[in-house]
């Protein structure tokens, strides 16, 4: 549990997008009675392939925006396990992806964290019409100050470039900052950067072996007021 006195100074709430405010496993659930008994390894082995696919194409230097990196892994994930031939279902996924559910707890959290003065932002690897689409659908646009795309600098997190995007766009130093994900090791690239950080630890993973290590670890965004005061 969190320890409130950890996240001390911060005026603003910025929010990783997939897997934090809204459910990657969403679009395969909705479909799931037509794929089958491979559903949930389809919807694990796609994430899995579309985040391998963001550090990868980083490193190589070949970067191309979130929505052609799902559908690689897509394409992956159909192959492996056996339905590269539903294109069907390739066209449903990905009309799906657009927009995903959000996690219950989302709306009134960053409706309470603006009451209370703290402003509010995403900051995601998704593509700017990715993340209009799933912020629109799940009705939270006039909860966020800013929805950041990292398209802005071409390169995927953890480059601290991404990060820095949030300062720029809020006027606000690192530790001003408090940045959520349920991705570890986006906190560990965030907490390196400078954010104070917040683990939303939503499948119960064990911690990453990585630099940068979150203030907090909480299980749901329900506890995230409490945390910052808000
Ligand atoms: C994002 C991915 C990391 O939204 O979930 O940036």
């Amino acid at each position: 549990m969190a320890d409130p006195a950890e996240i001390k100074g911060v005026s603003a709430c910025v929010f990783d997008a997939y897997g934090t405010l809204f459910d990657v496993h969403a679009a395969v659930g909705a479909v799931r009675a037509e794929i089958g008994p491979e559903a949930d390894r389809l919807s694990q082995l796609w994430r899995q392939k579309q985040l391998e696919y963001t550090w990868l194409r980083s490193l190589m230097h070949a970067h191309l925006d979130f929505q052609q990196v799902t559908a690689d892994g897509l394409d992956f994930a159909l192959e492996a396990t056996g339905l590269l031939d539903r294109a069907d279902l390739r066209a449903k996924l990905l009309d799906l992806y657009m927009r995903l559910d959000c996690y219950p707890e989302v709306p009134e959290t960053l409706a309470r964290l603006k009451r209370a003065g703290f402003s509010t932002a995403i900051l995601s690897n998704g593509a700017p019409a990715m993340l209009e689409s799933a912020v629109a659908n799940a009705g939270l646009a006039d909860r966020l100050d800013a929805v950041l795309s990292i398209e802005a600098v071409g390169i995927f997190k953890p480059d601290p470039r991404t990060y820095q995007l949030a300062c720029d766009r809020l006027g606000l130093a690192p530790e001003a900052i408090c940045f959520l994900s349920s991705n570890a090791w986006d906190v560990a690239g965030a907490a390196h950067f400078g954010f104070q950080t917040v683990w939303i630890n939503r499948f119960a993973h064990p911690r990453e072996r990585l630099p940068g290590a979150p203030r907090a670890v909480i299980e749901t965004l329900d506890e995230l007021p409490g945390l910052v005061g808000a």
